[in-house]
This record gives C-alpha cells, structure tokens and sequence, in this order.
C-alpha cells in the first residue's frame, strides 16, 4: 500500500476503527443522511473488496447479507462472499440461491480506471447501469439501492433512468471522498418492482 494511504487521515481512523477500509464512514454517512438498510433486511452489495461497507451492513441488519467482488474478500461472520463478476450471470445465480428476498442492492465498485476521460465514463456508466439492472432483477417491491457514480456527461442520463424504476431518487456526495473526485452517490428509495427483465 502507498504513502499516500498512510498520509489518509480517513484511512488512519478507518483502520483504528477496525474497518477494512475508508469506504465505511461513505456507507456510514449514507446510512445517517438516508437510512437506506433497515434491521432485518437482507443486503446485497456488489464490487465489496475488502469489506468496509460490508462491516458496516453487519452492524446495521440482522437479515442475510451476501457480498461479491472480482477479488475474493476475506470472511465476515454472518457475511455469505461469492467471487465473480456480479454482472454475469452465474454469479447472479449465485446471489439467488443465497436469499429468496432481497431487501437493499449497495453498489460501491468501480472499473480500474484508464485515465481517459471520456472511456473512463463510459466504463463507469456501463457498470452503474448494470447495477441497476441487476438491482431491479433482485429487489423486491419497496427496495432500496445505492450506487457509486461519477458526475460528468451521461450522469443526468443515468439519473432518468434509476428514476423509472424508484419512487425516490437522490444524488448525493459523501464528506470523505477525495477532494477533487467527481464521485457521487445515486440513493434509489423504494423500489416500484415493475421491471421486465426480459
Ligand atoms: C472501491 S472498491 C469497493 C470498496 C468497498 N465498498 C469497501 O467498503 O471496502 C471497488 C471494487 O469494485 C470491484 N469491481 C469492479 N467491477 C466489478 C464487477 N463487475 N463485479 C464485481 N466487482 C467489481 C473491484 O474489484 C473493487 O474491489
């Protein structure tokens, strides 16, 4: 790991604190401005490596919760791990075979990165909206979904898009992100559950 990581005040407290990673206090600071993870739902969250935000569902539900990443991710009790690409479709059926009802879809992956403007979005946006698709496959009615994104171009585009299928859309960026990063939250409340995925 990098110097730079270690000069991270974020990361300094997210490691004293136990987590896994930064990314907690973004889940944690979601969760406080949104509540988007009840007590007993059932969590699924996609692109997880390492686990932060996967820790931080632990301590908020006690429903089932399943984590996928391309990277394996170390155990957490009471945490299912399946390692694969979440937009393929065995490890979909993967993630079916482990809950019947899935109540919250978080999704903080991203592609590895070019540096090309323009390409980088594209990936970007091609992996939100297969989250999407993926969160309006496994939610059911009433769900909630968080994803990563990055503001730029096609980012009102996406927005329109998760608007079809949630009665309650918000954009939102977190304290702790980089300064400087375009990263965004998309917070999709309450899912209408009428997606034909055929
Ligand atoms: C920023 S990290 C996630 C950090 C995590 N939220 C945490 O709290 O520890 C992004 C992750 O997305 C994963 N990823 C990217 N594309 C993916 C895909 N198609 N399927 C599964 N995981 C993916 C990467 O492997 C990477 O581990």
């Amino acid at each position: 790991m990098g110097s730079q990581w270690y000069r991270d005040k974020t990361y300094r407290r997210a490691m004293k604190a136990g987590y896994r990673s930064r990314a907690s206090y973004k889940l944690i600071e979601l969760q406080k401005r949104y509540s988007v993870i009840r007590q007993d739902d059932n969590v699924v969250d996609l692109g997880a490596a390492p686990g932060g935000w996967l820790q931080v569902a632990r301590d908020l539900t006690e429903g089932k919760i399943v984590g996928t990443d391309l990277n394996p991710i170390a155990p957490i009790d009471g945490v299912t791990m399946i390692t694969g690409d979440f937009t393929a479709e065995d490890v979909q059926k993967k993630v079916m075979e482990e809950m019947d009802v899935v109540n919250v879809v978080l999704c903080d992956a991203s592609p590895k990165l070019s540096g090309h403007k323009s390409y980088d979005q594209a990936r970007i946006a091609a992996l939100t909206e297969a989250a999407l698709a993926f969160a309006c496959r496994m939610l059911k009615p009433g769900g909630n979904f968080v994803v990563k994104s990055f503001e730029g171009e096609l980012f009102g585009d996406l927005m329109n898009e998760v608007k079809k299928h949630f009665r309650s859309v918000r954009a939102y960026r977190v304290a702790v992100s980089r300064k400087g990063s375009a990263e965004t939250y998309i917070i999709a409340k309450n899912f209408i559950g009428d997606y034909d995925a055929a």
